[in-house]
C-alpha cells in the first residue's frame, strides 16, 4: 500500500509502533520494521544519551529498514538532558524522529538541519495545526480512546480523525484504539494515511516486556482502562489493577487539593516493575481500550502481514460489494 507516509518514511506499510516508555527497546522497533512498518525506539527509557545511542546502534544491527526515536517532552522540575538526546538522534543517522507531550518547537530546527522528518504526537487538531504551522512533517492525531495521555479534550477518533481531515495539509496518521485492518481502512477513510499502535504492539512475540503483560492484555476487555491524574491535568489511560483502583479512591477522596505527591506511590517507577517484573498491580501503566480487540499473541510480522490482507480484503470485496449493490439498483 502506497501513502504519503509510507512514501515519506520509506517504508513498505502504513503502520507505526509509537514510542512506549520500555516497551520501544530495541528489540521492539526492530520487529516492527523488519515487518515493513515504522518502528520507533523511545529515548527517555534509556537513563543517559549514551545509553540512547547504544540502543539506536542494537536496533540498526537487527534492522537495515528506517526506524524512528520518539522523544517526549515531559512536565518535570529535572527536564532529561534534550539537546544531548537530540544530538544522539542526529549522530546516530536516524531520518525519523517522533515528538510528544509539548511542542518541539525548540528542538525542531537541529532536526530538520540534519535530513530527519518530524511526526508530532497531537490530541487536539489545534495542536496539529501549530505542530503544522513550526514545521513538522507529520501528525499522529491521539483519540480519547489511546493509551497513554489522552489530553484533556476527551474526543475520540471518529471525530477527531475527519476534524484533521478538515484543517491539516500534512499528511497525518490516526492513533489510539488501533488494531486491525478494520482500523486502518477507517483511518483512511477519514482522511488518515496511516495508523499508529501502541498497545496492540505489546501483544507481540517480540515485544520485549514480561509475558504476564501480554496476558493482561488478551484478559482484558474494552472495560478495563480507567483515566488517572485527571485532577492534575495531566490525564493517562492505564490498565486497571489494584494500586489503580488506590489511587482513583485518593483521588475521589482529596477532590481538588490532590497533588502529585499524593499519588507518588502508584505512579512513580512502576514501568519497570510491570513491564521487567510482571508484577501487575504495582501501579498505573498505559493502556488504550483497543485492549477489548486483542485475542493473541502474534509476531509483528504476522500482525502487520495479517492487517494489510484484512484492510485489502475490505477495499476490494467488503466495499466495492457495497458499490455494485447500488450500481445494481441504479441499473434497474
Ligand atoms: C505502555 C505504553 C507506554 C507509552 N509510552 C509513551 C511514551 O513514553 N511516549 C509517548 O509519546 N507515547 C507513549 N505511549 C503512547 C503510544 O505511543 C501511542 O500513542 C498510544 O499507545 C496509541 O494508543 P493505543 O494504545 O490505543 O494504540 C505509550 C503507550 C503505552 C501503551
Amino acid at each position: 500500500m502506497k501513502t504519503a507516509i509510507t512514501e515519506m518514511f520509506g517504508i513498505e506499510h502504513p503502520i507505526i509502533q509509537g514510542g512506549m516508555h520500555y516497551v520501544g527497546f530495541a528489540e521492539m522497533a526492530a520487529a516492527v520494521s523488519n515487518a515493513g512498518g515504522l518502528g520507533i525506539i523511545t529515548a527517555l527509557t534509556q537513563k543517559t544519551p549514551q545509553d540512547l545511542a547504544n540502543e539506536i546502534a542494537r536496533c540498526q544491527d537487527m534492522t537495515d529498514k528506517p526506524i524512528g526515536v520518539n522523544i517526549t517532552f515531559l512536565p518535570s522540575t529535572t527536564p532529561p538532558d534534550y539537546p544531548a538526546i537530540v544530538q544522539t538522534v542526529i549522530d546516530s543517522g536516524v531520518k525519523v524522529v517522533e515528538t510528544a507531550g509539548n511542542n518541539p518547537k525548540q528542538v525542531l530546527p537541529y532536526l530538520k538541519d540534519a535530513g530527519i522528518k518530524v511526526i508530532h504526537k497531537c490530541t487536539a487538531v489545534r495542536h496539529a495545526l501549530k505542530a503544522q504551522s513550526i514545521g513538522c512533517d507529520a501528525a499522529s492525531i491521539d483519540g480519547f480512546e489511546c493509551g497513554g495521555h489522552p489530553g484533556e479534550d476527551d474526543i475520540p477518533n471518529m471525530i477527531l480523525l475527519p476534524r484533521a481531515a478538515d484543517e491539516l495539509e500534512i499528511p497525518f496518521v490516526s492513533s489510539g484504539g488501533q488494531a486491525d485492518g478494520r482500523s486502518l481502512v477507517a483511518s483512511l477513510a477519514m482522511g488518515a494515511q496511516g495508523m499508529n499502535m501502541g498497545t496492540r504492539f505489546i501483544a507481540t512475540k517480540e515485544a520485549p516486556v514480561h509475558e504476564n503483560v501480554k496476558q493482561a492484555l488478551l484478559d482484558a476487555s474494552e472495560l478495563d482502562t480507567r483515566l488517572v491524574m485527571r485532577p492534575l491535568r495531566n490525564t493517562e489511560r492505564v490498565l486497571t489493577n489494584a494500586n489503580v483502583e488506590k489511587l482513583l479512591e485518593k483521588e475521589r477522596r482529596l477532590g481538588s487539593d490532590i497533588k502529585f505527591e499524593d499519588i507518588i506511590e502508584e505512579v512513580a517507577g512502576v514501568y519497570p516493575k510491570i513491564m521487567v517484573d510482571g508484577e501487575m498491580d504495582a501501579g498505573a501503566w498505559s493502556c488504550g481500550m483497543v485492549a477489548g480487540l486483542i485475542y493473541d499473541v502474534p509476531t509483528c510480522k504476522e500482525l502487520i502481514d495479517r492487517i494489510m490482507g484484512e484492510a485489502h480484503d475490505i477495499i476490494e470485496n467488503r466495499l466495492r460489494g457495497f458499490l455494485g449493490t447500488r450500481q445494481t439498483v441504479a441499473a434497474e
